[in-house]
């Protein structure tokens, strides 16, 4: 087929042509939004998923759905290394003056922008990377004691209110939480449940890696009863195939049944494969309807484009204990594996190997489904692995 008109997009937070089977993940955020609107008891909800399952785009879509609705958004995403409170005030601010904009809420936003001077100037010592303008002097007292946990409940409270007046809720879209501090998850946890509390329009909506709900939960107790967790995992095969063939339908390319079982077989419906697959059996057809044999020829080529990228970028950022560790995880299959199993391959001690486990659960590699367990967030990133690291010189030093 012509490259030019392929319609697959293999990407980090790119979004697909066809957004397949998140429906009722959108239409319980919808609803959570609009109680939220309404002052009504609404739960914030947090996406929870591997690597490469859409959680991005889908966050991207919901914010799409609630601005369409006349919701006020924001998005973030936390990175490695950077505060929270620096990635939240410029944010905050905008949405603010968009507030500010509405006759109803003006007093009560400009009230919030003061509550912002405040916060930013208070916490400035301590986090030194928060940067944002300024539209009027703090008030003093309201949100700038210099404690982030309380301030940010005071914060989130004059935007509440402002956001009341309006007649709107606002939605924070928060991606990759699960790099957020846990000291500054707790104070984001508290602000959200008093804004509950107080039957403010406030609410989250935020995405990241399965050690999340753990995470929340340490941070604060009561998190899990706070937020909704729901799972962001591989299409079912029905939306899968639903994912490659629609778009290709939309230009008239049809699929055999059995190319498509074979596309949904290789990359067991993980929608960055989708993607990829789609992307290639693509460019490899000559005609329609595309046949499986197809799909066999574009799969090395699929393979080879995800070792390149998807899975190359995750790699590059690891040591050599890291990887090793990796590695002997993928010697023993794709998981998930005891503490214990791992260190035997290596040939160390399970104490020995804690802090390079620690330092691939900080850089999102792997998680711990349960006490003295760990997985791979990356979906298949043990075959990877062995096509990556071969033989058996990695099991030297
Ligand atoms: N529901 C879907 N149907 C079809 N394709 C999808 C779907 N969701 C995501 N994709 C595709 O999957 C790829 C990965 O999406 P995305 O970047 O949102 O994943 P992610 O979960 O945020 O990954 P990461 O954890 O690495 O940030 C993109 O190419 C996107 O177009
Ligand atoms: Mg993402």
């Amino acid at each position: 087929m012509d490259p030019i008109t392929n319609p697959y997009t293999p990407g980090a937070g790119t979004p697909p042509p066809e957004l397949a089977g998140r429906d009722d993940l959108r239409e319980t955020v919808r609803i959570a939004t609009e109680r939220a609107r309404a002052g009504r008891a609404a739960k914030s909800v947090l996406l929870v998923g591997l690597r490469g399952v859409g959680k991005t785009v889908l966050l991207d879509r919901m914010r799409e759905d609630a601005e369409a609705a006349g919701m006020q958004t924001l998005r973030i995403e936390a990175p490695e290394g950077r505060s929270l409170p620096a990635m939240l005030a410029p944010q905050l601010r905008q949405a603010l003056l968009r507030l500010s904009r509405n006759e109803q809420a003006r007093e009560f936003g400009h009230r919030a922008l003061r509550a912002l001077a405040g916060f930013a100037r208070g916490l400035k010592i301590k986090y030194q990377d928060i940067e944002v303008g300024l539209d009027f002097e703090p008030e003093p007292g309201l949100a700038d004691n210099g404690d982030l946990e309380h301030d940010l409940q005071a914060l989130l409270e004059a935007v509440g209110l402002a956001a009341q007046k309006a007649g709107t809720a606002l939605i924070l879209f928060v991606d990759e939480l699960q790099y957020v501090e846990e000291e500054q998850l707790a104070a984001l946890i508290t602000a959200l449940h008093r804004a509950a509390q107080r039957q403010l329009p406030v609410m989250m909506v935020g995405a990241g890696l399965p050690q999340l709900p753990g995470r929340m939960g340490r941070a604060k107790s009561y998190a899990e009863r706070l937020f909704d967790f729901p799972d962001v995992g591989p299409l079912p095969a029905d939306p899968a195939r639903i994912a490659i063939q629609k778009p290709a339908a939309e230009q008239g390319v049809d699929f055999e049944p059995g190319a498509l079982r074979r596309i949904v077989l290789e990359t067991q419906g993980y929608p960055y494969f989708l993607q990829e697959w789609g992307k290639h059996v693509w460019d490899v057809a000559t005609a329609s309807p595309i046949v499986e044999s197809d799909v066999e020829q574009a799969s090395r080529e699929a393979i080879a484009a995800l070792d390149e990228s998807f899975f190359r970028v995750r790699f590059d950022r690891l040591t050599p204990a890291e990887k090793r560790y990796l590695r002997a995880m993928a010697e023993l299959g794709p998981g998930p594996h005891r503490s214990g199993d791992i260190a035997q391959v290596l040939g160390k001690k399970v104490t020995a190997l804690g802090p390079t486990r620690n330092q691939l659960i900080a850089k999102g590699m792997v998680w711990s489904p349960s006490h003295g367990d760990t997985a791979f967030t990356v979906p298949m990133f043990d075959e990877f692995m062995k096509r990556n690291m071969p033989g058996d010189d990695w099991r030297k030093s």
